[in-house]
């Protein structure tokens, strides 16, 4: 059993923001109101793996003081550097790993990492088994839309439902919508029904439009699962 599994449910994550959830930011949200689950902000496994790595290990500090389960997210699109990227985060405490396939930044999206890699399945397996491969006793994850253009529920979750993964985070757009339209919930409950159906354990998480604890959209309210 994983930590994904033994969180209390309904639970809340803080999603992982650039430049935004940092460990000061983490300090500050740990003593105003916690959620269940961290994250770090999206750490490229380029950088970690280059002589100005020492640069990058700043975004993979971690405060001593966190009483809940910190992930450290990382992206890129070459698995050798996820393989050895995920064997120094096994080393530092870490309580799971995730890996960003939904940041829709144009330049990111271009050199096909993060967003840019959804529907790369041959690949993207690829780098799920180099991340596995490195930290064998973390719990991986994945943070993802619900498609580039269009909406591909059914064959993107669907692929990454095989994956055997621990969570699956969908932010409920696509890479084209940026966040400039409501979040489709109804989606995100299609990928719990494919989990239901696959009869797989991955945890699911929603995300998109959750504004507080209580105040959730409607949508999650009836799919609550
Ligand atoms: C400033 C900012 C930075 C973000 N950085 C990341 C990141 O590093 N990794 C990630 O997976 N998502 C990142 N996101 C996306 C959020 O985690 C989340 O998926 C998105 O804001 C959708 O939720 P919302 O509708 O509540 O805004 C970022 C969002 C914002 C606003």
């Amino acid at each position: 059993m994983n930590f994904w599994q033994r969180l209390p449910k309904p639970f809340f994550v803080l999603a992982p923001m650039d430049d935004v959830t940092d460990v000061v930011f983490r300090q500050v949200v740990e003593k105003a109101a916690p959620p269940d689950v961290y994250f770090t902000e999206f750490v490229s496994v380029d950088g970690l793996q280059s002589p100005g790595r020492e640069a990058t290990m700043e975004r993979l500090r971690i405060e001593p003081n966190l009483n809940r389960p910190l992930v450290a997210q990382i992206w890129g699109n070459d698995p050798e550097k996820y393989l050895k990227s995920a064997q120094d985060i096994a080393q530092m405490g870490f309580a799971g790993i995730d890996i960003n396939l939904g940041c829709p930044e144009k330049g990111i999206v271009a050199r096909i990492c993060c967003g840019g890699l959804i529907g790369h399945n041959d690949r993207v397996a690829d780098i799920i088994s180099a991340v596995k491969a490195g930290a064998p006793n973390l719990p991986l994850s994945v943070k993802t839309r619900l498609g580039i253009n269009e909406i591909i529920t059914e064959d993107w979750a669907g692929f990454l439902l095989t994956q055997d993964l621990a969570a699956l985070t969908i932010h409920g757009r696509t890479v084209r919508e940026m966040s400039k339209v409501p979040a489709h919930w109804d989606e995100i409950a299609k990928v719990v029904k494919l989990r239901d159906e696959a009869g797989s354990d991955t945890v699911i998480i929603g995300n998109g439009d959750v504004v507080n604890r209580r105040t959730w959209p409607e949508a999650l309210r009836r799919n609550r699962r």
